[in-house]
């Protein structure tokens, strides 16, 4: 049986990491309640990841130049193979921690790529007492432009939250909207669909020297994308795809 793969991104640098045992917590007890799941966390305080220089590079290149020097290509690797994406971070001064903004800046360029349509998502936030709710939306917005079905987010305060109960039923609701959910598109994912291929390419483009964000123009003008009619049948090609590059 092949197992659906959830990949949970955990953006703390603490060996002793709140973040990273509550995650596991949740995935080990959905994977308890339903076999047909198996996960695998990406703590980013176990991996090397650079922080971007701001080279701008990467929106017309497609990759980024600091990728030869740390873990990032696995994650990006980790994450095209999976079938949902967690993002989890503690709040830390009422926004996300130091290394997940890390890793947003440097997988930014696949904002504007729609890079894992056809992946479901969640977020998850930890706390001691506030600050989760700036936190939900940044990354929850984040997700929708990463081009992912974002079903949930889940925040985890320390006085209100029980460490034995709450995780169990996080990842009972995970399941819910996971078996209760049909299709990998939204209306804003239509929305950003129809935006990138008709109003990111300038009309009169003949080639895409000179032209900033080059990458992008060139993905978006391909003609698998111009004959696609909506972010369900992009996603749905995008899942085939990903399906002959990983499963066979
Ligand atoms: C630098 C720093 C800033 C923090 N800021 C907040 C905050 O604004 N609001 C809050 O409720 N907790 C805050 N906390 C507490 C953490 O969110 C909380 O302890 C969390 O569980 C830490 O997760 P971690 O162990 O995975 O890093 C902060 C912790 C640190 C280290």
């Amino acid at each position: 049986m092949i197992k659906k793969n959830i990949v949970a991104i955990i953006g703390s640098n603490n060996n002793r990491s709140q973040t990273k045992a509550i995650t596991e917590n949740i995935l080990n007890e959905l994977i308890k309640l339903d076999q047909a799941y198996s996960y695998k966390g990406i703590f980013l305080g176990e991996l090397n990841l650079k922080y971007c220089i701001g080279c701008q590079k990467c929106f017309n290149d497609g990759f980024c130049e600091l990728d030869k020097l740390d873990d990032m290509v696995l994650i990006r690797e980790y994450m095209e193979k999976a079938d949902i994406i967690l993002l989890a971070s503690p709040v830390y001064a009422n926004d996300v921690s130091g290394i997940m903004k890390t890793f947003i800046d440097r997988i930014s360029y696949q904002f504007h790529l729609l890079s894992f349509s056809g992946k479901l998502g969640f977020t998850l936030t930890v706390a001691d007492h506030s600050g989760s709710e700036k936190v939900i939306e940044y990354l929850d917005h984040l997700s929708i432009h990463l081009g992912i079905k974002n079903l949930s987010n889940y925040s985890f305060i320390y006085i209100n939250d029980s460490m034995y109960e709450k995780p169990t039923l996080i990842a009972k609701d995970m399941l819910r909207k996971i078996q209760g959910n049909y299709g990998y598109s939204n209306y804003y994912l239509e929305y950003l669909f129809r935006m990138y291929k008709s109003e990111t390419l300038p009309k009169d483009a003949v080639n895409f020297e000179n032209v900033s964000h080059q990458n992008e123009l060139k993905f978006w003008s391909q003609n698998w994308i111009k004959n696609t009619d909506s972010f369900q049948e992009f996603a749905a090609k995008k899942r085939s795809i990903n399906y002959d590059l990983y499963e066979k």
